[in-house]
């Protein structure tokens, strides 16, 4: 098979495990994460196909999505086994895959090129206008509200603090979205995310001042 046939087979077999998904990370989400990251390992020299390939997967082990993440990873196992034949190419797709995630501020930075940009590419997809439109799609989907001004902004959560229901998703913006431009680890993410970013602060801007609006 070549490379080409084993990413259609990638998307083939993503496509159906997000369908139906409301909570912002649908197929649409992990498309977009695989042209960010393919843009980004074409300008940073990455190797494209474990950057293309891992970035397609990215989402199958996530505790945010599946509840038997032990039982996505050996399935997500056996299909890249099945694909490739390269123990070296599964390897490094796997390891991206455990390790781009952001934990509430717990997570890791990964030690591969092809994890790192993996990662900056999900965050992009994080901020900017689909950022905005995807935290309120994830917040409703876990029953939080818009705002909820008597929340209090939280740092230095745990996991599952961070998980909670405790906040709004205007506190999810202070508690995830804006340390994300930050946490870019490539040059090509950074220039990327400063104009994101830029739209996610006026956006609360804009949103406060219409929230305080009095007679
Ligand atoms: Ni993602």
């Amino acid at each position: 098979m070549n490379q080409q046939e084993i990413i259609l087979q990638l998307e083939n077999y993503v496509r159906n495990l997000h369908q139906g998904d409301s909570s912002g990370h649908d197929w649409h989400h992990i498309d977009r994460v695989r042209n960010l990251a393919v843009h980004i390992a074409k300008k940073e020299n990455a190797n494209q196909f474990i950057v293309e390939c891992a970035a397609l997967v990215h989402d199958v082990i996530d505790d945010k999505l599946h509840d038997d993440l032990e039982a996505q990873k050996i399935q997500l196992e056996s299909i890249l086994n099945e694909l490739l034949n390269s123990n070296e190419v599964v390897k490094a797709i796997l390891y991206i895959v455990e390790n781009i995630s952001y934990k509430g501020g717990n997570g890791v930075i990964p030690t591969s090129l092809e994890g790192k940009i993996v990662q900056d590419a999900d965050r992009l997809d994080a901020i900017g206008a689909i950022g905005v439109a995807r935290t309120f799609a994830y917040g409703g989907k876990k029953g939080r509200s818009m705002f909820n001004p008597e929340f209090k902004i939280r740092d230095n959560m745990t996991i599952e603090e961070y998980r909670s229901d405790k906040s709004s998703s205007l506190h999810h913006f202070y508690e995830k979205i804006l340390k994300l431009k930050d946490l870019m680890n490539t040059k090509t993410a950074l220039e990327m995310a400063e104009e994101r970013h830029l739209f996610v602060e006026k956006f609360i801007d804009e949103f406060m001042k219409e929230w305080n609006f009095k007679i």
